[in-house]
């Protein structure tokens, strides 16, 4: 079928619009008849209630450090998910490991960080954005995993937290979802997309509390910069949520 018309590529744009609720990633193709052909998902943004944040801060607190990366700034916990009958249910408990190509850091290791709390599957805000997730990616719900990263990055005036210390990446999946739960007392941790490393970034933005980021992995490599504490004996801190399928 040839494509007669494609309307894509606004990315440019996303430096211009206040970071609200935006879709800048449809890609729309026409065939010859005029007929809208199926669109590819490319990223998205938008801002969930601030009850969301809210609800879910507290099971940031007890997260325990992250062994895989020297310098006691990242605490982690990870488990996975499915769909089924409308519920998102957690799956039994599994090691994490990427592979070399995609973490030059990390990948080939096995990482066995502690699961996140059970409680928190109960929570509708957080169902919600399970929810969110695989309704914007439409992913197979019959057969994908969903990977929850929980992970708490924290800094200092002096010590900067580094929430990715890859640097621009993909992590090797189809999609990828960041969901911002707190930024306290910090400066920094842009969120940048990129098409491909070494070129400027198409988006650039600070993702506040409430605002979730989904962008196909496959597509976009993407880096969130480090972070400082904005004052003197403050801690800086930015929880996060990063889904995957
Ligand atoms: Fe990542």
């Amino acid at each position: 079928m040839k494509l007669d018309i494609l309307i894509c590529n606004t990315m440019e744009m996303v430096y211009l619009l206040p970071f609200g609720v935006i879709n800048i990633g449809s890609l729309y193709a026409f065939d010859n008849d005029g007929v809208v052909m199926k669109n590819k998902f490319l990223v998205e943004a938008f801002q969930t209630p601030n009850r969301v944040s809210k609800k879910l801060r507290n099971y940031f607190e007890p997260l325990p450090i992250d062994p895989y990366i020297d310098g006691n700034f990242r605490f982690r916990a990870y488990s996975t998910y499915s769909l089924k009958d409308n519920w998102i249910k957690r799956l039994p408990h599994t090691s994490f490991e990427q592979p070399k190509d995609v973490n030059k850091l990390l990948g080939g290791v096995v990482r066995d960080y502690q699961a996140l709390d059970l409680a928190i599957d109960q929570e509708a805000e957080f169902q919600h954005l399970l929810h969110s997730f695989v309704d914007r990616t439409r992913i197979n719900t019959d057969k994908a995993i969903i990977a929850v990263h929980q992970i708490r990055v924290i800094s200092s005036k002096d010590h900067l937290g580094t929430p990715a210390p890859e640097g621009v990446h993909r992590d090797g999946n189809e999609f990828v979802g960041i969901y911002c739960v707190t930024r306290k007392n910090i400066i920094g941790g842009f969120t940048q997309l990129f098409s491909s490393p070494g070129e400027r970034p198409h988006m650039y933005t600070v993702l506040e509390e409430n605002q979730f980021i989904i962008l196909d992995d496959k597509r976009y490599y993407h880096y969130v910069s480090e972070t400082i504490a904005n004052e003197e004996g403050k801690k800086g801190v930015r929880d996060v949520f990063v889904f995957t399928a």
